[in-house]
């Protein structure tokens, strides 16, 4: 059974046919998945969905392009929303340089508020970064001396630096669809080296949908495709990388272990 550590079912390519993806998504043998919010402003839409399907959690934070129109969100603000018994993890917050549709100050204020409330609720911050590798690890470097969090390193497409640097602080690395694209050969090292007690996979659906369904939205179930590569990739058997990465799920993910 697998896990789809990170999804995004509030967008409108999933919800149009919604019903359809949860069964492609069982039939995959896809058991849970995590629903992630890039806007608390819009966290009752993703709380919806989660307490519609019984194996949909959710997380709740703001997406570092949306970091400038949510600085009015506090710390206890998240801590308080957290609290929804569906509510697994703290994110997606974090660094993208490569957009730059946050103004930097902005991106990092956010990041190091989730940062806070990952650290004081004890649930996993869900990190996307993107052409930021040096500021994210200096931050999880300096953050962590003020107190350990929880964390992975979501759709990791970075070098081996970051992989390393946060392995260090006790994180997380989850490879999405991007791991089985021809061009990403550092990402497949990194897939084929990272401990096998730090591994998740995930979609981050409607995007980057992995081979053999490239250029296709991307959807929950598709999340075998990447399993089997890594598996691949690693000379593990599917039913073992299936296995390993479900039960560091559930130890990351704590709230939603079963
Ligand atoms: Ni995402």
């Amino acid at each position: 059974m697998l896990v789809d550590s990170h999804c995004h079912l509030d967008f409108d390519s999933l919800q149009s046919d919604i019903e359809g993806v949860m069964a492609r998504a069982r039939e995959a043998g896809v058991e849970r998945m995590v629903t992630i919010s890039t806007r608390i402003k819009r966290f009752d839409e993703i709380t919806a969905i989660a307490e519609r399907f019984e194996n949909v959690y959710c997380s709740v934070g703001t997406h570092p392009h949306n970091a400038h129109e949510e600085l009015d969100i506090d710390v206890e603000e998240i801590v308080r929303l957290s609290a929804h018994p569906k509510c697994v993890a703290i994110g997606e917050a974090g660094l993208d340089y490569h957009y730059d549709n946050s103004p930097r100050d902005a991106q990092e204020t956010g990041f190091r508020r989730h940062i806070a409330a990952a650290r004081e609720t004890g649930l996993p911050l869900v990190i996307h970064a993107r052409e930021a590798d040096d500021d994210v690890a200096a931050i999880l470097e300096e953050e962590t001396g003020k107190g350990a969090f929880p964390f992975v390193l979501h759709c990791f497409s970075s070098g081996p630096e970051l992989a390393k640097r946060g392995l260090a602080l006790g994180g997380y690395v989850s490879f999405s669809g991007i791991v089985t694209f021809n061009s990403a050969k550092a990402v497949q090292e990194v897939a084929r080296t990272v401990p096998a007690d730090r591994m998740l996979v995930e979609t981050d659906a409607p995007y980057l949908a992995p081979v053999p369904h490239r250029g296709q939205s991307n959807e929950p179930g598709f999340v075998r495709n990447t399993a089997e590569f890594v598996a691949k990739l690693r000379d593990m058997a599917f039913e073992e990388l299936a296995e390993t990465t479900t039960a560091n799920f559930d130890r990351l993910f704590a709230k939603a272990a079963r």
